[in-house]
């Protein structure tokens, strides 16, 4: 069966089941890394691509129960950036060689569609030459659509998860998995890059749930895949929860790698909070993006999806700094392109 997967890159859902099962077997772990890195090599050689995130609103309207800036959550201290804040954040990135620039917020019903689209058309304005990713949530298509008119490039979306009974444990009635399939579809549809992804690790997720969301990525076809460890977040339901292993997100890197050699690939944050190392090792086993934060800095404590999360006390020199010397450690060359999915 890995000799299958090797040679086809697709499986059904039981064989990734049964190949998810491997994920603690070191010889299997090599093999699949080594395919994966040499995969990444192919198509993008050593580079690694970055992506200024600018976490511009703390408000959410949705309540996820995972997550620390969930509507429920009395405790934080909630923060909207202006459009000039916003500018000046992509400013400040563009002076560090940044070429893409993502926007992610909360659902916060402040920034209704003019008041977005205002904000994308003066970002693509300033900076012609740059992507613009948006991770706003859930929208109606006629929203998506005006924002891509607008001139937004990407959407990140995680679908958090592809089977129906964990993401209603997940999540509060209000939400569904349908709509939010359906949102990926629309995305896809207006011509975006899409992202989608989960985390590893969540309450009461298995191995079977694993294997479900990789099948739903097959069907997706999605540009862009975002994955990291479930970290427990002291405000939520699941402060108690074991946090999600560090090494079956890596094992999963690389199997993502290998069923769509060309994807863009972070290593998340969440991974470099549950190990000092996390991102290098993402690299590693088939990652190829880097996301480093551009929020300013009074900002950033208070964006807090989880505990313990790193890099909110830097500067965006030292961010970039910083991400361009572990790039380097593990034997990639950060660059300055935009990035784009080869097709
Ligand atoms: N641990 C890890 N990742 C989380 N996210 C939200 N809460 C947590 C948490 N507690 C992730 C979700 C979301 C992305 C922005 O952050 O997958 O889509
Ligand atoms: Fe932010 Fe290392 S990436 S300090």
């Amino acid at each position: 069966m890995i000799d299958k997967f090797l040679e086809l890159h697709t499986l059904s859902k039981s064989e990734y089941l049964e190949l998810l099962q491997y994920w603690e077997n070191e010889e299997v772990v090599k093999r699949l890394r080594t395919e994966a890195v040499s995969l990444r090599k192919q198509y993008y050689g050593d580079k690694v691509f970055t992506r200024g995130l600018i976490e511009f609103t703390n408000y959410c309207k949705n309540n996820c129960y995972y997550c620390g800036i969930r509507n429920g959550n009395r405790h934080v201290d909630r923060y909207r950036l202006t459009e000039d804040e916003i500018l000046e954040c992509c400013q400040t990135g563009y002076e560090l060689g940044y070429h893409t620039f993502v926007l992610q917020g909360g659902e916060d019903p402040y920034y209704h569609d003019e008041r977005m689209e205002h904000i994308i058309r003066a970002v693509k304005n300033q900076f012609p030459d740059c992507a613009l990713t948006l991770s706003l949530g859930e929208k109606s298509y006629e929203s998506y659509r005006r924002f891509r008119e607008a001139g937004a490039d990407r959407y990140l979306l995680r679908h958090e998860t592809a089977d129906e009974t964990l993401y209603r444990s997940l999540h509060p009635s209000s939400m569904s998995l349908k709509a939010r399939k359906q949102c990926l579809f629309d995305l896809k549809e207006l011509g975006y890059q899409v992202g989608a992804g989960f985390m590893v690790g969540a309450p009461g997720q298995t191995l079977e749930h694993l294997a479900e969301d990789l099948v739903f990525l097959q069907e997706l076809q999605p540009q862009m895949i975002g994955i990291g460890p479930f970290v427990p977040h002291h405000d939520t339901i699941y402060a108690e929860e074991k946090a999600g292993s560090v090494e079956l997100t890596l094992f999963l890197l690389s199997v993502i790698r290998i069923m769509f050699p060309k994807v863009l690939l972070p290593a998340t944050t969440a991974l470099g909070t549950m190990d000092p190392r996390g991102r290098e090792k993402g690299l590693a086993a088939g990652a190829n993006v880097v996301m480093p934060n551009l929020s300013p800095v009074k900002n950033r404590k208070l964006y807090e999806l989880y505990d313990n999360k790193i890099c909110t006390g830097e500067e965006a020199a030292e961010c970039r700094g910083c991400l361009g010397r572990r790039v380097a450690s593990a034997g990639y060359r950060l660059v300055e392109d935009r990035g784009d999915a080869l097709v």
